[in-house]
């Protein structure tokens, strides 16, 4: 499994959203991270469907929908007609949780679970094997630019563990939050295989080369994760 990099566009230009996934997709980008915050589960709000659909018609790499929202069972549908090819829901909000990853699957969508920083790796044993990938948490959800929560890299390589357990080998770990040249490599040896990151790239004056960049650190990490193995 390679490393992917998801370019959450959360600290882009609102303005200017085009050029900035333009400038991520240059500089090596797989995936296009989108936040949708509904000011109820997060204290902020962002953005909703008619935005991530026009992000599908300039995206040419699919489009990462990360829901922080207290109802997303209502949504999935919009979110996928506009064009996500991956949709990630919270866990603290699911008491159907069950149902909720097959709704998406049976759209078409990759479903991912997300894990707030306080929420235990043990509230995916009963799902783990049913996602298409798990989202790590590393700073809690809301804002852009907080700083990494050390503690999730043992997170990282825990919830590795029980995807491994439930024999779900293919699906990936997510990290979000505080990812940037420091912490990559320590996330990528701890397990993760696509990490989002909004200040390191769009927080920067060169967002394409801070892709590039990062791309670069997250491989030689693989690289040397691989040896030691
Ligand atoms: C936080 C969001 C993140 C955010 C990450 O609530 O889920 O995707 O954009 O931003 P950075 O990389 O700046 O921590
Ligand atoms: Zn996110």
């Amino acid at each position: 499994m390679s490393v992917q990099i998801a370019p959450s566009i959360l600290s882009a230009d609102f303005a200017a959203l085009g050029e900035a996934v333009a400038a991520a997709e240059r500089g090596g980008a797989d995936l296009i991270h989108v936040d949708v915050m509904d000011g109820h589960f997060v204290p902020n709000l962002t953005i909703g469907p008619a935005v991530v659909r026009s992000l599908k018609r300039v995206a040419t790499v699919p489009l990462d929908v990360h829901l922080m929202i207290t109802d997303p069972d209502r949504y999935i549908e919009a979110f996928q007609d506009a064009g996500a090819a991956m949709i990630s829901v919270h866990v603290e909000v699911l008491p159907h949780l069950h149902r909720t990853v097959h709704a998406i699957k049976a759209l078409g969508v990759k479903a991912g679970v997300a894990l707030n920083p306080s929420t235990p790796v043990a509230s995916l044993e009963q799902i783990a094997a049913d996602v298409d990938f798990v989202l790590v948490m590393s700073v809690n959800p809301g804002f852009g630019g907080q700083t990494f929560i050390t503690r999730s890299e043992s997170k990282v390589r825990e919830v590795r563990a029980a995807l491994d357990r439930a024999g779900n080998a293919a699906a990936p770990v997510e990290i979000d939050g505080g990812i940037d040249a420091r912490t990559a490599p320590r996330v990528v040896a701890a397990g993760a295989r696509i990490l989002v990151a909004g200040q390191a790239i769009f927080g920067t004056a060169d967002p394409e080369r801070a892709t590039r960049d990062l791309k670069a650190r997250a491989a030689d990490a693989l690289a040397a994760a691989s040896l030691a193995r």
